[in-house]
């Protein structure tokens, strides 16, 4: 189905350089060559009706409407198919192609039901325009025939239900999913007559192969394939351009409206990280923000044990900055600290640091990305000069080899996988560095040409010995070393990599990977053209962390895939926003823009600014927070969005360290993990209801625009604001923009951005600034940010989190695509019916030697905790290696993740835990004491809603 807004020109945009002149109905149209005639004529204004076709997809030439008449021609091609040609003279209308457009639709129709007015897609259906576009006044073939008007609906998937009856066969659901999704999941059953859309092996939709990412709905130019909420609500009346708040992908949405109802969110063609395509999460799983469960109310309690009292915000905000400041009195200015999110925006990020830094009088101020691209960070910054990724996610395009290490893109990043494989299926070379076969291993049409199946906990050693084949087989980029490089850090790093130790010979028995094989990974690599690397928080989540995104930098430069499309070193951030939320400030040792806060300089740029003199010492990180606060220092803590209760490592540390303070101030939508041990509760707003930017995993900086007023009255930003005004930081933003421009003037790598910029240019990759006015699509190009490229050395140190008798098994831990990191908003929505709780894999042989079948329960314990989960048996891990995810509070799966953390940046080490696994019959100690608690807190909210109610019936009555 067609977004209210967009218009489609028929056939995808060619890029060519070459153009190509041609007359269409006596009107001259230049465009590119490989054009298609529909879409020159669509350029030109002119619309040629079609059913098949659409601009999303390659052109396909089945339903024939789009005949038109081409001088020297014979018959009447198909303009969706037929490519513009040098002084071609095109008929898109005469009698001729009406009458025979007319037959075409008579067809069609004939097999259609006529029940247009009471259809979701009326007024939006293609087949109905086209009906009227071709004139088509009667049906000369009656109905009494065999039709599909009975066909059966299939209402299994929660979003979208597909009515056969409505289907003209017409294939653009299955060419989405194979082209744009890439899924392969839709077929076209049968033949002629028969001939019927099948998912899968004629199964219904949920239980097939589909993934639910919606581009088969929005393909269907009938109402086949809609949304249900469409159904629900019925055609939207206005549409913002908004973007995603789950994953760094970053996909532009036109959120569809009626008034303040949200209709359906239809990802945006036009958007620069997804091109009009979206998956599950985005485009449906979006009923959270309307979710029962959400808190609208602020709240306070003098402990936890205490029922929490909905009070005025006027109240919530004196409340919270007289206990903020009472704790400094009474323990010192260190004593409190703030946590920003990287689910909310880069102006709300902005005001939490400040509001710290400025406000609070310190720099303890950690955000999320401590446990995950900390590392990204320092390793990319110390080697490269810029703690981000190099490219746009198009340059993928570019690539012939996709190195992919430690990231499950197509869970974890879906849109972007989504490109990747079409990359993938036109002919590049593909590494998989996992210790799981993740789904890019082998997909339909995509089999990696290595899977480098390593031991968790080696991936410095696979590095390094992926770099040694490059150095002692003569692989090196010589030239691109001398020129871009430290050259003597390049020698000594050459002397060091190229040492016996470091081979895969060496390493193999540390990594698990045979030595023939990286040997040949190594040389596709540094070989076989463009090579760009993807890492996620496989590689991050180490207590080598650090070391290793040194490595991958090391490895791109030695081998000279730095600087332009096609190449470069990209981690593939989780959040929304974590990009964001760095850039803005939010790690205790940096002001905005990354720029340490021991340097006077900026530090004096930002006491000018903000007319208060600020800290020159680092603050404290999250990990150190809770240090402290168990130490007795550290006694307040605002959290704006992050739930470092489900999140941070070993739960039973975090939840001493909670407790052990005084006052906690959680600003959330709902009563999450964290908020469980809160004493303040600040409601807060979802990404509908706020403006704002995000910035995603390419630097791209996007909008995030209000479609719906603040549930609670105030979006995020406004309530940090009340909150540093009643603290005595004066702050006065009427608008998010207002806070964007002081950014741009306090930030070198963001003088450029503005709201009028982005709303201009749809979004902005930074840099942004004099020399790079538009932004910046590939970093590096003539020379490094820091000038010459540096190398480091990079010695495997493995981490001391070993298997032992006791503890037998590494567990390792991921994402899964229907839900989302600690699942607070995806388990809200109909996505649990995909994944309704976390299981721990196991391989068959493990399982097989402790009397393991699938969905047992077993205890999974380590040196930090236990728990209880259910088995799922797969080949998939290797053996020895069990692995989970974390979406459900109830798993525990940080009851058993360690404090073992990155060396650089106590990024915490979740990838590697030495765990036993066996069967058990009951939950978890943790897991009887957790619901205990759990069902405490929500009797305790329940009688704050309940003690509100009685309050505002005595006043009324
Ligand atoms: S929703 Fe996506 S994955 Fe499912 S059938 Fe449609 S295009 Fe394929
Ligand atoms: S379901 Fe829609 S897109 Fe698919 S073949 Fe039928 S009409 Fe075409
Ligand atoms: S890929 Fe990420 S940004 Fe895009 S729709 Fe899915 S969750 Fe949202
Ligand atoms: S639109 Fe060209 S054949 Fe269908």
């Amino acid at each position: 189905m067609r977004s209210i807004a967009e218009r489609d020109l028929g056939t995808p945009e060619i890029q060519a350089t070459a153009e190509v002149s041609l007359t269409i109905d006596g009107l001259q149209v230049r465009v590119p060559a490989g054009t298609s005639v529909m879409r020159a004529a669509a350029l030109a204004g002119l619309s040629i009706p079609k059913l098949c076709a659409t601009e999303q997809l390659e052109p396909f030439g089945s339903c024939r409407l789009c005949l038109v008449q081409i001088e020297g021609m014979r018959g009447f091609p198909a303009s969706c198919t037929t490519p513009v040609a040098e002084g071609m003279k095109v008929s898109t209308q005469n009698a001729k192609l009406g009458q025979l457009r007319r037959g075409v639709m008579e067809l069609y129709i004939s097999d259609h039901p006529l029940d247009c007015l009471t259809c979701p897609a009326n007024g939006h259906c293609e087949l109905q325009d086209m009906a009227g576009a071709v004139g088509l006044r009667e049906v000369r073939y009656g109905y009494a025939g065999a039709n599909h008007l009975d066909a059966p609906k299939d209402e299994s998937n929660p979003y979208f239900t597909f009515d056969p009856s409505k289907c003209i066969v017409c294939s653009r659901c299955v060419r989405a999913c194979d082209e744009q999704q890439g899924t392969l999941a839709l077929s076209i059953g049968a033949r002629g007559f028969e001939s019927t859309v099948v998912a899968s092996q004629n199964e219904s939709f949920l239980e097939s192969e589909c993934v639910s990412c919606g581009a088969c709905v929005q393909a269907c130019p009938t109402a086949t394939l809609s949304e249900k909420s469409l159904i629900e609500i019925g055609q939207a009346e206005h549409s913002i351009v908004t973007t995603c708040a789950y994953c760094g992908v970053g996909c532009s949405f036109r959120a569809e409206m009626r008034g303040e109802q949200l209709v359906r969110m239809v990802p945006n063609k036009d958007g620069h990280a997804n091109h009009g395509h979206s998956c599950v999460k985005g485009r449906f799983a979006i009923g959270y923000a309307t979710h029962p469960d959400r808190i609208l109310k602020p709240m306070i309690r003098a402990a936890i044990t205490d029922p929490w009292r909905e009070v005025s915000w006027e109240e919530a905000i004196a409340h919270a900055a007289s206990e903020l400041r009472r704790i400094q009195a009474r323990y010192g200015r260190d004593s409190i600290g703030g946590i920003t999110s990287s689910r909310c925006s880069n102006e709300e990020t902005f005001l939490v640091q400040k509001l710290v830094r400025a406000g609070f009088g310190n720099n303890n101020v950690d955000t999320c990305a401590r446990v995950c691209h900390s590392p990204t960070g320092y390793g990319l910054k110390s080697t490269l000069g810029e703690s981000a990724g190099t490219q746009n996610f198009d340059s993928v395009m570019a690539a012939d080899v996709i190195m992919v290490i430690g990231a499950n893109p197509t869970d974890g990043h879906p849109v972007f996988a989504s490109q990747m494989k079409r990359r993938l299926r036109q002919g590049a070379r593909l590494i998989v560095a996992d210790p799981r076969r993740i789904d890019l291993v082998r997909s339909p049409h995509i089999r990696a040409d290595f899977h480098l199946q390593l031991k968790p906990g080696t991936n410095v050693a696979l590095i390094n010995s992926l770099a040694h084949v490059v150095v002692t087989e003569g692989l090196v980029k010589e030239d691109f070393v001398r020129e871009r490089c430290e050259v003597p850090s390049f020698e000594q790093w050459r002397q060091f990599i190229a040492q016996p130790h470091n081979s895969p010979e060496a390493m193999e028995p540390i990594t698990g990977v045979p030595a023939a094989t990286v040997r040949a990974a190594a040389r596709l690599y540094a070989t076989g053209g463009n090579a760009a690397i993807y890492y996620g928080l496989g590689v991050t989540e180490h207590s080598q962390g650090s070391t290793m995104v040194i490595g991958i930098a090391n490895l791109a430069m030695a081998t000279g895939n730095l600087g332009r499309e096609g190449v470069g070193v990209n981690p593939l951030r989780g959040q929304n926003n974590v990009q964001g939320s760095c850039d803005m400030g939010s790690f205790p040792h940096e002001f905005p823009g990354y720029r340490h806060v021991t340097d006077a300089g900026v530090r004096a740029q930002f006491e000018q600014a903000w007319q208060v003199p600020l800290l020159a010492e680092p603050g404290l990180r999250i990990p150190n927070m809770f240090e402290a606060a168990l130490d007795g220092e550290f006694k307040a803590l605002y959290i704006q969005g992050e739930d470092i209760a489900q999140s941070d490592p070993n739960t039973q540390h975090v939840t001493a360290a909670l407790t052990a303070m005084e006052c906690i101030i959680v600003q959330d939508l709902f009563l999450n993990e964290s908020a469980k041990f809160a004493h303040v509760f600040l409601p807060g707003s979802s990404f509908l209801e706020k403006d704002g930017t995000f910035t995603n995993a390419e630097r791209r900086i996007s909008r995030v625009r209000k479609v719906m007023q603040p549930k609670c009255d105030y979006a995020d930003w406004e309530v940090t604001q009340l909150l540093a005004n009643a603290l005595g930081l004066a702050m006065n933003y009427r608008h998010p923009s207002e806070i964007m421009d002081e950014i741009a003037r306090l930030t070198p790598t963001f003088t450029g951005v503005s709201y009028e910029k982005l709303d201009r240019l749809g979004s902005i990759q930074w840099p942004c600034n004099a020399q790079h006015p538009e932004g910046t699509p590939t970093m590096h190009v003539d020379s490094f940010v820091r000038g010459k490229g540096r190398f480091l050395l990079t010695e495997y140190v493995p981490t001391s989190e070993r298997v032992n008798a006791r503890y037998p098994l590494i567990l390792t831990t991921g994402r899964i695509l229907s839900q989302y990191n600690v699942g607070a908003q995806t388990r809200r929505t109909d996505n649990v019916l995909w994944h309704d709780e976390d299981r721990v894999e196991i391989h068959p042989h493990d399982a097989e030697e402790r009397g393991i079948r699938e969905e047992d329960w077993v205890g999974v314990q380590s040196r930090a905790g236990e728990t209880v989960l259910r088995a799922r048996i797969t080949s998939r891990v290797q053996p020895g290696v069990v692995y989970t995810t974390f979406h459900f509070p109830e798993s525990g799966a940080n009851v058993i993740t360690t404090e073992n953390s990155d060396w650089a940046t106590n990024c915490p080490e979740y990838k590697v835990t030495a765990v036993q696994v066996m069967r058990v019959n009951q939950p978890s100690d943790w897991q009887r004491r957790y619901r205990e608690f759990d069902r405490r807190q929500r009797t305790l909210l329940s009688e704050a809603h309940a003690g509100a109610a009685a309050a505002d019936e005595a006043r009324s009555g």
